[in-house]
């Protein structure tokens, strides 16, 4: 079979902070495993990816820090960068969407769209803050949100109730440079009008890519079903890549137009990596249209389900706008990874950090990956525990995985000097053993093909399962006594269950399959649709034994646990209620309030009501009478005696059939409690209050 050809991507990362583990299970660990998995085949593959470095979460960032949106993306960028490489996600090119090579080749790209009339030019109304005289892009607005009632919702989305947003739902919207409302003023913009690909999409969507993942064909269904309307690429903004024709002065290309096409430029900076060629090819044989569509390369984005609509339908529009490109043949998106139950969140720190975690883990990329792969988030969100981890290094890597081959070397070594036995007569339970491993590699490519990455690894790890059942069942240890013709045999096969192991277990534990590869002394081999059973055929020598895997002690697991319970514990205190402060006033307004110091001289409990207590106050100007709603903090024969602050100008009211005069003023912590505004000296009744 001749070789295909593969465009694979991965959703850009903004460049306004590192990338956690959401990023990996939803999006890095499942194409790196596509990716080994079509290199060992021997396919033609590129893996690219790069910075996200416009838009307005870089500005937002900038002005949190203090710097230049420049400097922001230039730390991150090396921050995810370095990370990446050291988890070991296999990726091709690392590029960034502030290189040349990508303003020029988004810049054409708008260019050439302008210049096929592919957009609708109209003047829009948009919000705009008048004191920092600039239009408000949506994360710039903030207001109450009308679903949730949540008041810190932001313009394109609320993070509470995860609704996506216009600025113009928010109820009392707020500039969030200024604070103040913003005003209405008038715009012009570029859309691509996506109502005229509607039934286009439907067709090559709906109709033609049936086979996408359920939740993804399930989105774009939602989409195209509610209508598409025309979507501005451009906006009002001062970072971002320049609208490069008339009229687009002091505006910038929406980052969703020009971020898909950072996969372009990225490729392209790929190639100009390797003096303009790559593997034989140029760039264009990686996006373009080829001669005999057979030969197009099949182009597919991992990414996030909050990722799924741009590349289904925006960047797929705007490439069929463009002509001459690929379409993505397919996106498995992902749906979200939460972090111990709860929504991972880059503002509350709440994730663990691939910069935090290599470092402090630094051989334990393949437990993670074995984990993130184990919980991913295919069809809905998981969950990633701190004891989950454990429990698979130690459970499974550990136990399962790691004791088959330990055992198989370590014996080998033991019994034959480390070379491979001879295989005698084969038992019937040799053979079922062998037949039930028969059909495995071809289930994991089937899996694999079909983005079912979970089902792929647990028919990885059957592998393990069935060697480790096998040596469990026929108990070499003790038939090395009586049977050494039989321990040969039973070596023999265990011996080639651990070579297929290392071969396909490749793709998902890449570090470990490296390892167990040296161990044998064989080299990654190509990946074969059927169990090799010769792979390491007898008188082979085999290299002195360690373990692939290390038991991770509860310790360990605490400190990670630590940090994130400081985490909340930061948080808890960052979101205790902060009531909002009241409308400024006039001094004058001030000063009409007259609160004095006065002594309780009686107290008694209002009859049927719970919460009041009847006092009898020296004000300094008389003993009056004040009812007040403290019976739930105070007793009445302790707090005879006691100074308190009186407001003793209020309207006199009834309360419960009593006149109250005056009012004595409390203060009200965040859960309710009551308490006495008091002098911390004593001083004479009247004591006047300013
Ligand atoms: O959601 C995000 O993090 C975006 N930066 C993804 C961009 S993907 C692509 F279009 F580049
Ligand atoms: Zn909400």
């Amino acid at each position: 079979m001749s070789k295909r050809r593969f465009t694979i991507t991965t959703a850009l990362p903004y460049a306004n902070g590192p990338i956690h583990i959401g990023h990996m299970a939803g999006v890095y660990i499942p194409a790196d495993i596509y990716v080994r998995y079509l290199r060992q085949k021997g396919e033609d593959v590129i893996f690219v990816n790069g910075t996200d470095e416009h838009g307005v979460p870089v500005t937002i960032r900038a002005k949190k820090e203090g710097v230049t949106p420049q400097e922001v993306v230039d730390k991150y960028h090396q921050i995810i960068k370095d990370s990446l490489k050291d988890f070991g996600i296999s990726l091709d090119i690392f590029s960034r969407t502030s290189n040349e090579i990508h303003h020029e080749t988004a810049s054409e790209f708008f260019k050439t769209l302008n210049d096929k009339n592919a957009f609708e030019v109209k003047e829009t109304e948009q919000y705009y803050d008048e004191e920092n005289q600039q239009f408000l892009a949506d994360r710039y607005i903030t207001g109450t949100c009308p679903h949730c009632q949540n008041e810190g919702a932001y313009g394109d989305q609320c993070e509470k109730c995860g609704t996506s947003l216009s600025a113009t739902d928010l109820i009392n919207p707020k500039s969030a440079l200024s604070g103040n409302v913003p005003v209405m003023k008038k715009t012009k913009h570029w859309f691509l009008p996506l109502d005229q690909y509607e039934p286009w999409l439907k067709e090559w969507i709906l109709e033609g890519h049936k086979e996408w993942k359920s939740n993804v064909y399930g989105q774009c269904k939602s989409w195209i079903d509610q209508g598409l309307h025309p979507r501005a690429v451009t906006r009002d903004l001062n970072w971002g890549i320049p609208v490069p024709v008339e009229g687009g002065e002091g505006k910038v290309l929406y980052v969703w137009f020009d971020a898909p096409i950072g996969y372009i430029s990225a490729t392209k900076h790929l190639m100009q990596n390797h003096n303009g060629t790559f593997n034989g090819n140029n760039w264009e044989a990686y996006w373009k249209e080829q001669e005999n569509p057979a030969d197009n390369s099949r182009l597919i984005h991992f990414l996030g389900k909050d990722n799924i609509v741009f590349h289904c339908i925006i960047f797929p529009s705007m490439l069929k706008a463009h002509g001459g490109y690929i379409l993505p043949e397919n996106v498995p998106g992902m749906e979200f990874l939460n972090l111990e139950g709860e929504k991972i969140s880059t503002s509350r720190n709440w994730a663990v950090w691939l910069n935090e975690f290599v470092n402090d883990f630094p051989d334990k990329k393949d437990v993670m990956r074995y984990t993130l792969c184990a919980n991913m988030p295919e069809n809905k969100d998981s969950d990633f525990t701190w004891a989950d981890f454990q429990s698979k290094n130690n459970n499974e890597l550990v136990a399962t995985l790691g004791n088959f081959v330990n055992r198989t070397t370590v014996l080998t070594h033991k019994y034959y000097n480390g070379v491979v036995p001879s295989k005698g007569d084969l038992t019937d339970f040799d053979i079922a053993t062998l037949k039930e491993l028969e059909a495995i590699p071809q289930q994991i490519s089937n899996d694999l093909e079909q983005f079912k990455f979970k089902d792929a690894l647990q028919s990885m790890m059957k592998i393990a399962r069935i060697g480790n059942k096998y040596l469990a069942d026929t108990e070499p240890w003790k038939l090395i006594k009586t049977d050494e013709k039989r321990v040969e045999t039973i070596m023999h096969i265990a011996l080639q269950i651990t070579g297929n192991l290392a071969q396909f277990m490749a793709p998902f534990l890449p570090e470990a399959s490296q390892k167990l590869n040296d161990i044998l002394n064989i080299q990654l081999g190509e990946w074969s649709s059927t169990f090799n059973n010769d792979i390491l055929p007898a008188g082979h020598t085999i290299n002195p034994t360690s373990l692939l895997f290390q038991p991770i002690d509860d310790a360990t697991i605490q400190q990670q646990k630590d940090k994130l319970e400081a985490t909340k514990k930061e948080n808890e205190l960052a979101e205790a209620t902060v009531t909002p402060e009241k409308e400024t006033i006039a001094f004058e307004d001030f000063t009409k309030i007259d609160i004095r110091i006065g002594t309780i001289l009686e107290a008694e409990k209002v009859k049927k009501a719970k919460k009041l207590l009847q006092l009898k106050v020296d004000t300094g100007i008389d003993q009056r009478t004040i009812v007040s709603g403290i019976a739930e903090f105070y007793n009445p024969e302790d707090i005879i005696g006691k100074q308190v602050s009186v407001l003793v100008n209020l309207a006199p009211r009834k309360i419960r059939g009593i006149e109250s005069q005056g009012m004595i003023l409390m203060s009200e912590d965040k859960d309710g409690k009551l308490s006495f505004i008091s002098p911390t000296d004593k001083q004479s009744p009247g004591s006047i209050v300013s």
